[in-house]
């Protein structure tokens, strides 16, 4: 399965059997965490057959049979939700490549202390759910692309395949506070592209904006443009 069909096929899925991960797949998840950790300089952990996170009155019943979750931390400086965000991503569109299924969690969780480690001035910011799903998750309505950008016919194709792209990042209640805008270029002949978040009360909009900008690049094609 390609990032493309992966980014298509990914529904936030909350219910989950009771079979462990295969240790082969273990094991190829534990190589991208070490490579998204290095470039992201972030302390990502994968916990498994750990049910007790997602387990009694924190976990509000949406969730069942998690027992399997990336504990999502790095150290506490400038733009940690969006690093967690956009590396985060990488792990859950292979898991999905991989056949595994995942849902951002924010905070419906128990914190299990002795599960993963978080250091001195690291933070867990937030959780994906991992494992064999019991659903499929359910299509969500999605804004369009003129409520998230300024794609047009006039836009290059590139541009216009990162938005379609990023509409379908999960974002947390589905809020999708995200915006793509195209810039031509100037005498340098770059294409840029300008990301920001839009106002929230939920908040979590730099994390699902770097979820969001992951999307972008792997379907628009990081060789066609840079961020602003
Ligand atoms: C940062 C973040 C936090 C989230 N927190 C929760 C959560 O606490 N509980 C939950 O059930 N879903 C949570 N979600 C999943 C979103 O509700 C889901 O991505 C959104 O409704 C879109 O659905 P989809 O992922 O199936 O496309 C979260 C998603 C993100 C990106």
């Amino acid at each position: 399965m390609t990032i493309l069909e992966a980014i298509q096929s990914r529904r936030s899925v909350r219910k989950y059997i009771d079979r462990p991960i295969d240790k082969a797949l273990v094991a190829i998840l534990q190589d991208k965490i070490d490579e998204v950790n290095k470039a992201g300089n972030l302390h990502i952990q994968l916990v498994t057959d750990e049910p007790r996170a997602f387990k009694g009155k924190m976990a509000y019943g949406t969730f069942s049979g998690v027992s399997n979750y990336f504990a999502m931390v790095g150290k506490q400086e400038g733009d940690l939700s969006e690093r967690i965000g956009y590396y985060g991503e990488q792990l859950v569109l292979l898991a999905q490549s991989l056949g595994l299924n995942t849902c951002w969690v924010g905070l419906t969780y128990n914190n299990i202390k002795e599960a993963y480690t978080v250091s001195p001035g690291e933070k867990l910011c937030c959780m994906i759910a991992l494992g064999h799903g019991d659903d499929p998750g359910r299509n969500v309505k999605r804004k369009t692309a003129s409520q998230v950008s300024n794609a047009s016919d006039d836009t290059p194709a590139w541009f216009n395949d990162g938005v379609a792209a990023a509409l379908l990042a999960p974002t947390a209640i589905n809020q999708q506070k995200f915006h793509f805008e195209y810039i031509a270029p100037g005498p340098d002949g770059i294409h840029r592209v300008k990301a920001s978040r839009r106002f929230s009360l939920v908040g979590y909009t730099h994390l699902d904006l770097g979820i969001a900008k992951y999307h972008f690049e792997a379907a628009a094609g990081k060789e066609n443009f840079e961020w602003i």
